[in-house]
This record gives C-alpha cells, structure tokens and sequence, in this order.
C-alpha cells in the first residue's frame, strides 16, 4: 500500500497526474528513512530536515510532523513491515504549465515503504569500489545540495558515470575541485595521522544524519576528527575510506578508482560500524520504555 495524499492506498491505484510539477520540473524534497523492528529511526531528525528541505524552496508542507510520523506508522503497518525503507515525497503539485508555485495550490504527498532487503554481507567485509567522476556537485548559489530536493539529475549523472566504471558509488567534488560526497550517501576517510576527515558542509553536501551520527561516534570512541576541504589525492593515500547514509549505515570502501586503498574493511570503519548499530539498538530499546 501507497499514502497518497490523504489515504492509503493500493500501489496499482497510487498515481499521479501528468501535471504534477514535481515530475515536470523536478520541483519537490523527500527524504528517506529507515525502520528497525518497526520503529522509525532518527524520525525528529529526518522530519527536521524535510522542514528544512520545504523551507529553502518555499513549499509549505500540507501536514504537521505529527501526522507525518502517524502516517509513516500507517503505510509500515498496512504493509506489515518491520524492517524498512520508507520515502516520503512531497513535491509542488499539479498545476497548469508554467514555473511559478503559485500555480500549483495542492503540494502532493507522497509515502513509499519497501521491506529493507540486506546488503551483500560480501559489501562489509571485503569493502566496495567507488570513482571519483567528472560530473560536479552542484553549485551551492545554483542549487544548495542541503536541500534534499527531486532534483536529481546531478546524482544520476554521476551515478551514470559510476556504473560505466563498474563502481558501486560515484564520489563527486565541488566546482572547486575539493571531495565532496557521493550521490546517496557522504563520505569519510581516515588519514595517515589517524584523524577522521569528512567534507565540510560548506563544501556543498546534503548534512546527512547519518554523518552527523558518525561524527559524535567518532568523538565518543577519542578519534580524532576533521570536517574541511580536502582533494582526490586525500582519498588515494587514505588508510580507510567508507561511505554512509540512513540505508546502508556505514559501507567500507576499499578501491577509489584505480587505486586500491586497502585488501579489506578497516578496523576503524568497523568500530565505527559496530558503535552505530549499537546506538541503533539503543534508541529502540529507549523507544519501547
Ligand atoms: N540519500 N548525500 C546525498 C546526496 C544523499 O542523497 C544522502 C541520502 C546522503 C546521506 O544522508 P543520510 O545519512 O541522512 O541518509 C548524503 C538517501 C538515502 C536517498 O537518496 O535515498
């Protein structure tokens, strides 16, 4: 079953009109969670963001968070899952041609909730390849890649050119030449002092929750860390390198193009990993009291 709008409903009748300025002109947010043992994780810090996302693009969102969350519980129920990804979409609406929101009076909301199938464990143990590619993050003053927007082309651009590769993620720089995160998720690398270091978000990168998490980790477990700017060289002479977002947590990486950073996920990463599963573990046992 589909959320659309007001109700739920079944995925063959969830559709959309041909008006609809979200897929005319990409002009939308979403965002994209994760449910463990049926709880939704980290659901004030997504419901945050997607307010955020709306603001910076002059959308008002036909709901309150709290009948966000009653929904998202809704559509995980209807489709008896408990362990999920679910995508809540809300774009401009449908109205006549033209750019102007004022046009389209009725945003369209959207939820999708798919069961959460596994990783290959093969991903986490022995790592993934990711290139670094020509297409650039957007220009912040162009489009602010802190907007989690339906605007997507950029990501599936590099995504393209990631594929062509024979990578798993595509990382992108910033107009300046400076790393700035993948299509999905963000990225990390610990360096030859040992330091954490990830992209600042001044960069241009969407400030993922799950790097804002791994960023705490980091400073509870003593590590050292960096937000800046750093360059593809940076990433070659890596000691470990792994990327991150709310589906796939923390994925080990252990090629960056034709470089191989290392035989298999690094100690740090998987400290890292395992510290965030534990949090994960906390917050739904803090959920259930
Ligand atoms: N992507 N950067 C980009 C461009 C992203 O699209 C995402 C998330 C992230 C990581 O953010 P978070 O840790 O909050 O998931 C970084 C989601 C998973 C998606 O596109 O479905």
């Amino acid at each position: 079953m589909i959320f659309l709008n007001n109700k739920l409903v079944p995925k063959k009748k969830a559709l959309i009109s041909v008006f609809d300025h979200g897929f005319l002109y990409g002009d939308g947010i979403y965002e994209t969670l994760r449910v463990y043992k049926g709880i939704i994780f980290k659901m004030d810090e997504h419901i945050a963001r997607l307010y955020r996302s709306a603001e910076m693009i002059g959308l008002t969102i036909p709901k309150k968070p709290d009948e966000i969350t009653k929904a998202v519980n809704e559509t995980i129920a209807a489709n008896r899952q408990k362990e999920a990804v679910v995508r809540i979409t809300i774009s401009r609406g449908p109205g006549p041609l033209g750019l102007d929101p004022s046009l389209c009076p009725k945003p369209t909301f959207v939820i999708i909730s798919n069961r959460f199938r596994h990783y290959p464990a093969a991903y986490y143990s022995k790592g993934v390849k990711v290139s670094i590619v020509n297409t650039r993050r957007n220009y912040g003053p162009a489009l602010d890649p802190r907007i989690k927007s339906l605007n997507f082309l950029n990501n599936v651009l590099a995504k393209i050119e990631a594929k062509n590769s024979k990578s798993y993620e595509a990382l992108m720089l910033n107009y300046q030449g400076y790393l700035a995160e993948g299509t999905i998720s963000n990225v990390f690398f610990v360096n030859k002092k040992g330091i954490l270091c990830t992209p600042a978000i001044k960069v241009g990168i969407l400030e993922g929750i799950t790097r804002g998490m791994i960023l705490d980790i980091a400073g509870e477990l003593g590590l050292k860390s960096r937000e800046g700017c750093f360059r593809r060289n940076d990433m070659y002479h890596a000691r470990e390198v792994f990327i991150t977002n709310t589906s796939m947590e923390v994925m080990p990486v252990t090629s960056v193009d034709s470089v191989r950073i290392r035989g298999k996920a690094g100690r740090l990463t998987a400290m890292i990993h395992n510290r965030y599963r534990e949090k994960v573990s906390e917050y739904i046992e803090a959920y259930n009291k």
